[in-house]
């Protein structure tokens, strides 16, 4: 079967695979639209109600951040949670729609390798579809527990070759996620099999 990068709305802006790699800077950072993001196909295999439980398990988180949030997907999840929302994401295109999405959340631009906040401004930091976009996976794993106060949550893809979603390449082995977290200093790594994602919820 022949992959077409595109198809997936996850990665890049470019063509083929390869160019994908060939480019320099954000080969693997995601070009699509808020179409894509939001394609109905794409919201059900995320079981955003299952991620929502698993992630505010224990009731102790008031607010949250949603890092690499595009068009606002996971804020908006969480507001309906009654969580105090805010998102950051370096696509100014997909910011602007995510405030229309996610009006009473607030979104600013910022990367996740250099979040622009305080250390411990929220209760928990969200990441979800972006830490296999970044090169710096402890960078921007150790900016997500620098800003936590109680726990980080990240959903990924999972590490196989699929129709939908970003090419086997880009994606990360969940046991270099656990390795990578455990380095940075999170004091507790659990990792979730949902149906279709890796959720990896780090006690900080
Ligand atoms: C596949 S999209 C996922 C968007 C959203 N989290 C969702 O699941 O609907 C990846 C998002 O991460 C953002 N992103 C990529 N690299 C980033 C970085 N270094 N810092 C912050 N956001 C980044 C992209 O702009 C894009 O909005």
């Amino acid at each position: 079967m022949t992959r077409d990068p595109n198809s997936h709305g996850e990665t890049g802006a470019g063509g083929a695979a390869s160019e994908l790699h060939g480019g320099g800077g954000h080969d693997k950072r995601y070009g699509g639209g808020v179409e894509k993001l939001r394609r109905p196909e794409r919201l059900e295999l995320l079981e955003l109600g299952r991620v929502m439980q698993l992630c505010l398990e224990g009731g102790a988180c008031r607010s949250v951040l949603d890092v690499g949030t595009g068009s606002g997907v996971f804020a908006e999840a969480f507001a309906g949670r009654g969580l105090e929302a805010a998102g950051c994401d370096v696509n100014e295109a997909l910011l602007e729609e995510a405030r229309k999405q996610v009006p009473g959340a607030a979104f600013v631009a910022g990367a996740m390798e250099r979040l622009p906040y305080e250390d411990g401004s929220f209760d928990l930091v969200f990441l979800g579809h972006v830490l296999h976009e970044t090169d710096d996976v402890d960078r921007a794993l150790a900016e997500a527990r620098r800003v936590a106060r109680v726990r980080v949550a990240i959903l990924e893809w999972p590490f196989r070759e699929e129709e939908l979603g970003p090419p086997l390449a880009h994606r990360l082995r969940p046991e270099q996620v656990e390795e990578r977290a455990r380095a940075v200093g999170f004091g507790s790594v659990e990792r979730r099999e949902l149906c279709h994602m890796e959720l990896f919820l780090l006690g900080r």
